[in-house]
């Protein structure tokens, strides 16, 4: 059985992605120091596939702590490098944080890589990378914009830490995936995504306003140039997300890859604004969600959705949830978590 190491595999895409994992026969295991998540999600993994994954729990900027695990597992045959700080918001106030965390983890594995013998990496990156693109749907050819944030800047910076060193160390291969909007929960609600605090994104907020856990939704601006006036985006379900990981890392291991470094949107091609969301919510959760719109939120880009086409094409992967589907995953999960029937 072919072992692969996920980071970041309590969190949320992690988490979903190991499941999907185990589910097509891979050995999963699972790095994380728990920063963000907690080793209750090693249950909810176990509950839907049956098989507990491996764990270990250190910081990927520990060097020595890397390589030992490493000397530990010799038998890793790719990486899906998950493991992040993601908050836009905190990565202003704390930029060296975000510099730090995300850019030395990466380097620390990109560097045990070669040392032993690891050939493949799929990255997690993000859209964030196109700004506010020119002409939509965005492919993957679209210029790469000034980031908007540190956590942005750390996406682009990591890509291209990977291509340098690809360029370096011809048997190294990777994969940077480009999500989306990931949002939703694993259909039997025993993963899903659990935000510290208050959440900043907007399903979670969404169904944290259901469940009485806060007042009311704001949503960001109403004057952008979309059909209702609220801004678009590409909501991607997380179990889709986490198969396109599967297809991704077995291009990697059956060394199918058609170049030592590729990238892929994640998303659905579908732009859906914030009312959209809202609405479909309403539908499927049978009730009315208190909302008001409010100015729009700094550092917004106005619509981006994804064109799918090469990732239709060379993965032979496709999101096949509709909003929906996705809205109902992420209010059963909300209920479960919050114990209401
Ligand atoms: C954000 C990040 C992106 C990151 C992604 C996943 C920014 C600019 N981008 O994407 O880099 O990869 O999260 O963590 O922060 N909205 C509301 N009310 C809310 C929350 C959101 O109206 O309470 C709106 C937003 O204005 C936006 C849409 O909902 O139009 C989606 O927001 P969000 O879920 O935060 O994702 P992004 O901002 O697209």
């Amino acid at each position: 059985m072919k072992q692969i190491l996920v980071t970041g595999g309590t969190g949320y895409i992690g988490s979903h992605t190991a499941v999907e994992l185990q589910n097509a026969g891979y050995e999963v295991v699972i790095v994380d120091n728990l920063s963000n998540s907690s080793l209750e999600v090693l249950d909810g993994i176990e509950k839907i596939t049956g098989i507990r994954p491996a764990f270990e729990q250190f910081d990927l900027i520990e060097k020595d702590k890397v390589n030992q695990f490493f000397t530990k597992y010799p038998n890793i045959e790719a990486i899906i490098h998950f493991a992040a700080s993601k908050a836009v918001g905190e990565s202003v106030e704390k930029p060296l944080l975000y510099y730090r965390n995300n850019l030395v983890s990466l380097i620390n594995l990109l560097e045990a890589m070669d040392q032993f013998n690891v050939s493949g990496i799929v990255f997690s990156s993000s859209c964030t990378v196109y700004g506010q693109p020119e002409s939509l749907p965005v492919t993957e050819q679209a210029p790469i914009l000034k980031a908007n944030s540190p956590y942005g800047n750390t996406k682009q910076i990591c890509e291209e830490i990977i291509q340098d060193t690809l360029v370096a160390n011809p048997k190294l291969k990777a994969i940077a995936l480009r999500y989306f909007n990931p949002v939703g929960a694993h259909p039997t609600a025993l993963i899903g995504e659990l935000p510290l605090g208050v959440p900043q994104n907007l399903v979670p907020f969404i169904t944290q306003t259901a469940a009485g856990v806060r007042q009311q939704l704001s949503v960001f601006g109403s004057d952008y140039n979309t059909p209702d006036g609220t801004a678009i985006r590409d909501y991607i379900h997380v179990v889709d997300l986490a198969k396109a990981h599967v297809v991704a890392v077995s291009r990697l291991v059956e060394e199918k890859s058609k170049k030592q470094f590729e990238v892929f949107n994640l998303g659905t091609g579908n732009g859906l604004t914030v009312l959209d969301v809202v609405s479909s919510f309403e539908k499927v959760s049978g009730q009315k969600l208190n909302y008001k719109i409010v100015d729009r939120r700094p550092g917004d880009v106005e619509k981006v959705y994804a064109d799918t086409t090469f990732a239709n094409e060379e993965l032979g992967w496709k999101a096949e949830s509709s909003l929906d589907d996705i809205l109902a995953s992420a209010w059963k999960w909300e209920k479960k978590i919050r114990g209401i029937k």
